[in-house]
């Protein structure tokens, strides 16, 4: 456990951030449920800086996962709210000049309608999709827990026209009044929340550590007391030392069993920006 904690701190984001999505299936549930994504501005410096923007201002509070494609990725991030979402689509930010990352299976996105037009609307991964990394949709951070509320999610088929689902153009138009009337029953978030946890790393080396038991009886002299003293600096540089190798074969076996995990990537569905062509997921099993 302890491992785990060092392991976050070290990692490649300087202060990680955590946003906690609470989120009802369906509307009629009393409870809610929680999925957690970590952002990384390590992959996506611009895009990371918005989502976190948008959370703070309480934008995906109330938001409807309007677009959900099974075995292909849910959609959302339009307010129901239609003044406030016009005053955020009027702030487009900028597309990143290094994008890391992947869309696999979790990974989460912004849509996009272009260069330079990413606003609010995001999308998580259900499946890899890898093929939508060389058309301009760099991640922005990952789903660390809750992937199974992911998949809860209510599926909607593609957006009208194309599909049974709800237009976007009418959404961005009407808001919730369209949605309310036409598709009442669509999960929703409740509040996103940026969790910003416990400084682990800074925790892990600014306390003292424990103390080592003597291994030499009380020195008789100054020249002994500095032997005992190299004796014990010896011991912890020895501790560090396994701790760091423990951490990096952590990582090392994270990232292989992650890479062991990740399926074929399915080359034929439809891209988040394209209704029209139509997906060739579900023929592959
Ligand atoms: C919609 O958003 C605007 C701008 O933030 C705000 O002034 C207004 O009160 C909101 N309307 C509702 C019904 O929440």
């Amino acid at each position: 456990m302890m491992l785990l904690w060092v392991a976050f701190g070290v990692g490649p984001v300087g202060c990680e951030q955590l946003i906690d999505f609470d989120i009802k299936v369906a509307p009629s549930d009393d409870r809610t449920r929680r999925f957690t994504v970590r952002v990384r501005e390590d992959w996506a410096p611009i895009g990371a800086a918005r989502l976190v923007e948008l959370v703070g201002a309480g934008h995906y509070d109330g938001c409807a996962f309007f677009r959900v494609i099974r075995r292909f990725m849910c959609q959302f991030g339009i307010s129901g709210n239609v003044t406030k979402q016009s005053l955020w689509r009027r702030r487009p930010i900028g597309d990143e000049t290094t994008a890391r990352g992947s869309n696999r299976r979790g990974m989460i996105t912004f849509a996009h309608a272009g260069k330079n037009t990413r606003s609010t609307q995001l999308f998580i991964n259900l499946v890899d999709n890898t093929r939508l990394d060389k058309e301009n949709f760099p991640p922005i951070g990952e789903v660390v827990a809750g992937m199974d509320v992911v998949d809860a999610i209510r599926a909607t088929g593609e957006g009208a026209p194309g599909g049974p689902g709800p237009n976007q153009g009418l959404i961005q138009r009407r808001g919730d009044a369209y949605l309310l009337e036409n598709f009442p029953d669509l999960t929703r978030i409740i509040k996103a929340t940026i969790r910003r946890p416990p400084q682990l790393f800074e925790t892990a080396t600014t306390t003292t550590p424990p103390r080592l038991p003597q291994i030499v009886e009380a020195p008789a002299s100054a020249t002994s007391e500095s032997a005992s003293r190299q004796m014990t600096g010896a011991i912890q540089f020895a501790a560090l030392a396994a701790i760091f190798f423990a951490v990096v074969s952590f990582y090392v076996g994270a990232s292989l069993a992650r890479h062991r995990r990740s399926g074929p990537a399915l080359l034929d569905v439809e891209s988040p920006l394209v209704p029209g062509r139509s997906g060739a997921a579900d023929k592959e099993s």
